[in-house]
């Protein structure tokens, strides 16, 4: 009996000891609904969750507090990007990830961490540039050091862009694609002909209703470092109580307006 408690007790004793260094980079297996995703709320908790873990497995915990990450809803040729400048004399980045393109929780977790590796270059090594160059690749090798179990951070995202409702005018066979199922059939009619639309069943349109992405090329990290340096002291000027977060976010929203997203 003693000999059995023994055991027990020295099976307790080892086993967290055990467990805890086999599982401590190991990523919780999340799984959010596609509707959950559509949750402000519930998407910023995801990412902000996803940020603070590999702040410490994998950039310990040396991610400046003013690193920000927004969630962008224009932004629709890419997963994610990383803007960088300087304010002041600081070192700057923001991630932005696109609500339209990173609608699981594994493509939050793969394309924000993608993104950190390019923050990382930037706030921590100094090095400006949005390329995949050897920082980011020390980075992102040390990624996969500390996650094995997560994919490898590839120079691209190469998401397909999910059209789940696609319609077809009965009429002309003009084809529209939706994110939802918003288009009312019973009021819109085709733009071509003044057909009627009727939803499509998902299989045999996938050629029509995906797309690849890719990464952000990196003229537009560069054009909005200059953008930033331009503009920065007019958005300070009229916005004294703004933190540089919200600086930054004013100057990503003008930014994206003048370039049309
Ligand atoms: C990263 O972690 C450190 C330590 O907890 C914290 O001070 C820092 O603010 C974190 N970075 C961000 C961007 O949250």
């Amino acid at each position: 009996m003693l000999s059995v408690v023994f055991a027990l007790l020295r099976a307790s004793a080892t086993l967290p000891f055990l467990t805890s260094s086999l599982t401590k980079n190991r990523i919780p297996n999340i799984q959010l609904s596609a509707d959950d995703l559509k949750c402000p709320d519930k998407r910023r908790e995801l990412s902000a969750f996803y940020f603070q873990t590999f702040n410490r497995t994998v950039f310990s915990d040396k991610l400046p507090p003013n690193l920000a990450v927004h969630w962008n809803k224009r932004l629709l040729t890419t997963a994610g990007r990383c803007l960088q400048a300087t304010i002041g004399d600081q070192r700057v980045a923001f991630i932005h990830l696109s609500n339209k393109i990173c609608d699981t929780t594994d493509r939050v977790r793969d394309t924000l961490l993608h993104e950190m590796c390019h923050a990382a270059t930037w706030v921590l090594d100094g090095v400006q540039h949005t390329d995949h160059g050897k920082n980011f690749q020390f980075w992102a090798e040390r990624a996969h050091r500390i996650h094995p179990d997560l994919p490898p951070i590839n120079s691209f995202h190469t998401y397909i862009i999910r059209k789940q409702f696609n319609y077809r005018c009965t009429k002309c066979s003009n084809r529209v694609g939706r994110h939802t199922d918003s288009l009312d059939t019973k009021k819109n009619v085709c733009g071509l002909c003044g057909g009627r639309f009727q939803l499509m069943k998902e299989s045999g349109d996938s050629k029509t209703s995906s797309r690849t992405t890719v990464h952000e090329p990196s003229a537009r990290g560069d054009s909005f470092a200059r953008y930033v340096r331009e503009n920065i002291r007019r958005v300070k000027q009229r916005n004294k109580k703004l933190s540089i977060q919200g600086i930054m976010r004013k100057l990503s929203r003008e930014f994206d307006k003048i370039h049309g997203r």
